[in-house]
This record gives structure tokens, sequence and C-alpha cells, in this order.
């Protein structure tokens, strides 16, 4: 009789591949790998791949996953201005969705019982990956072994990999970080960054220059939209993979996109985490500036609330869930005249927006201008004033500071 088989989302490093070991002699399953390219800095997938099938995997689908990751993830999360916790962009979160929709169609290619992922069980990546799974085929069962083995650390881990014939790759023991990154940016914990009150050391960036050997004259870049989404740079039209990597160039050489903070995980701890975000916070700073004169002012004070329920929703891994679509329908119809140009200036580690112009641009200048031939009307504030103070001044004559119920 055949084996029941497994999907096991597959990165090639150290955990994934005694999770391959792991479910073949514990669990006594056929493995299948699924590897996302989702533009990590990390290369070598062919080698990967290889080190899979010597392992005995049934296959290993290396998927270049960049496009589908720009066009259907992160053109939202620009939409959204995402930022949990109003300062993380959100990039683990975005790409565990995406990832668990090819583990599910993997699944079902070659009709495994079960899914499997490398997250630990204190993370939110688990909560992602499961959640995913589950509104995509709640059928599917799913097992992560690092939540059911005994190894407690990386050296534990090493030894298991030594013992079961796993290749240890090399320095797997010199990363003091654990890293996940994609085009969206980089995370990094662990380590020295574990105290909160450690200033992070210059080996923890790799895509943003210090803002201390940054050009000493500023970079200015312009950057298109087109009903929200970003289209050209420069003037230069590109698809939103080639823009994200150039951004991420253009800002991490002048030093802008460092972030260390500490955020809320989903599980209830508090976790330090510093990321390097780049073009991630590129855009999303330009695409507000471009909202700011093309999106109606209730309209926006609407969206600026929403955002935070977007970027919570996709934090605990809800981005197949009807909350999350009827979000992203939200986000979707306030993009429609989010079209335009806005220009950036970088210098020594800082992004400023310098200029923005939209064909469909709100902002009258004949309303906004202090010289003579202005076109508001002054004298009306008066009685926009009276209307709009009424219940302001029946409270304060009854009930406010200076009213008889306060002063008795
Ligand atoms: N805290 C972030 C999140 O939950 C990043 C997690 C990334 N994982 C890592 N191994 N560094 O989205």
């Amino acid at each position: 009789m055949s084996k029941e088989k497994v999907v096991l989302a597959y990165s090639g490093g150290l955990d994934t591949s005694v999770c391959v070991k792991w479910l073949q002699d514990e669990k006594n399953l056929d493995v299948v790998c699924v590897c996302g390219n989702v533009g990590q800095e990390e290369t070598g997938l062919d080698a990967k791949k290889r080190k899979a099938l010597d392992l005995g995997v049934l296959d290993c689908q290396v998927l270049d996953l960049r496009d589908e990751f720009s066009d259907e993830f992160l053109t939202k999360a620009i939409a959204a201005n995402s930022m949990y916790e109003n300062k993380y962009p959100l990039l683990s979160a975005l790409s565990r969705p995406l990832l668990a929709k090819k583990l599910v169609e993997v699944a079902h290619e070659f009709g495994a019982t079960y899914v499997a992922h490398g997250c630990t069980g204190k993370g939110n990546d688990q909560v992602r990956f499961e959640a995913a799974v589950k509104a995509l085929d709640p059928e599917l069962k799913v097992i992560a072994p690092v939540r059911e083995w005994d190894l407690k650390c990386r050296p534990d881990e090493v030894a298991y990999a030594h013992a079961h014939n796993v290749p240890v790759p090399e320095g797997a023991n010199d990363n003091p970080y654990s890293i996940d990154d994609n085009l969206w940016g980089r995370a990094i914990e662990c380590g020295h960054l574990e105290d909160p009150w450690n200033e992070p050391l210059d080996d923890a960036w790799v895509m943003t220059k210090n803002p201390e050997d940054t050009p000493d004259t500023p970079t200015y870049t312009e950057i298109e939209f087109e009903a929200g989404k970003p289209v050209a740079v420069d003037g230069k039209k590109m698809k939103l993979s080639e823009i994200i990597i150039a951004l991420n160039k253009i800002s991490g050489d002048n030093g802008f996109g460092r972030l260390d903070l500490v955020e809320d995980r989903l599980v209830g701890l508090k976790s330090r985490e510093c990321y390097e975000v780049p073009g991630a916070l590129t855009l999303i700073t330009a695409h507000k500036a471009l909202e700011d004169i093309c999106v109606e002012g209730d309209l926006l004070k609407a969206k600026i609330k929403l955002e935070q329920d977007w970027a919570t929703a996709v934090y605990n891994g809800q981005w197949y869930s009807p909350l999350k679509n009827a979000l992203d329908a939200f986000m979707a119809d306030t993009q429609k005249f989010v079209t335009g140009t806005v220009r950036l200036k970088f210098f020594k580690g800082n992004c400023h927006v310098v200029g923005r112009k939209s064909p469909f641009s709100l902002y009258d200048y004949g309303l906004a201008t202090y010289d003579r031939d202005t076109t508001f009307d002054e004298k009306a504030s008066a009685g926009f004033i009276e209307i709009d103070t009424l219940s302001l001044k029946t409270w304060a004559k009854v009930q406010g500071p200076s009213s008889a119920a306060a002063q008795a």
C-alpha cells in the first residue's frame, strides 16, 4: 500500500530540511516539497531542490511567485497602506497566505492528506499558514513538526541532522538572527535583538546602508500611480515586482527603511523586531501623499480607520476571510482616482515627499490660495461656524465650565 502524502512548505534551510526527514521517519509519510520564490535574497533554489530530492522526497516544486505576490498581494497592501499597529508593513504576513495557497494546490495535485510547515509554536506564521489552509480547504490536515518535536534549539537540530544524514548548510550555526525576507522587505529577530534595550548591530542590516555612509547629496525619485497601483519610476514603466526591486535599491542606498520596534503578536506576547523595508515604506509614503490630494476628505478619514482593521486582519492570518474580502472591496473603491505622480527626496536615511500631482486632484488652488483673487467666500464662514457650534453653545450654557450647574 502506498503511503499517505504530505506537502511541505520548504525553504531549503536547516529547519525545513530536518522537517523532511522527520515527516518521513516519524510520520511515515511521502513528502512533496514546495519552495516558493517570493523575492527573498536567498539564491540557489536549484541546489535546494536537489538537496530535497536527495532526501528522497517525491517531488520538489520550485515556484516563481514574485509576480503573483506583487500583483495579488502587494497591490492590495499598497491600497490599504498596510501598517500593523501603525508601524510594521506586514511583509511576512503577506507572503504566508500565498505560500499556503500553493501548498493547497499542490496537495490537490498529489492527492495529499496533509500539509506541513516549519513554523514554531509561538509565532504568528503558524497561524497564518493554518488559517489560510483551513479557509481554502477545510478537509486538509496540518502537521507542524517544529511544534511537535523535542529539538529545543539550533544545535539540537544540527545534531538530529547529523544523526539522520541530513546535510547541514554551511554556517548553519553562524547566523545569530532569524530572518524572513521577500520583495516587501526583511524581518530580523532573535539573538542580540531579544533584549529590547540593545541597539541593533551593523550585521543585522543588509538591504539598507547605514545613513552615516550614504551620499552627501539628495536623490530625487518620481513614482507614478494609476488607480492606486505603482506603474513607473522616474518615467520608466515597469511591472510592480521590478518597481519594488528598483525602490529597494534607491531607498536602501540612501539608508531609508530601517525599523526597530516592539510589536504585539497574535499569540499574546510582545516581540522586538527589526525590519528593513526600503521599497515598501517608500511606496506607502508616496501612495499616502497621492491619496491626500485624490481622495475626498470624509472618505480618507474613514479609510485611515479601516486601514488598521485591514492590517490587523492580515497580521492575524485572515487573508482569506469575509472581513478581509469586504475591506478589500472598500479599499479598491477608494483607489479609482488615485492616479498621478509623487516626487520624493531621499537624504541620509530620510525620505520626504516634495511634490504631488494628479489629473483628479481635489486640491483647488483657487480655494486654497491666500491671494486676493481666491474663490473662497470667507464671509460665508461666519454662518457656517454659527450652525456648526450650535450644539457646543447649548452644552456650554447648560453644562459647560461657566454654566450655573458647573458653578454650583
Ligand atoms: N514578526 C513578524 C510577523 O509576525 C515577522 C516574523 C518573521 N519571521 C522571522 N523568522 N524573522 O509578521
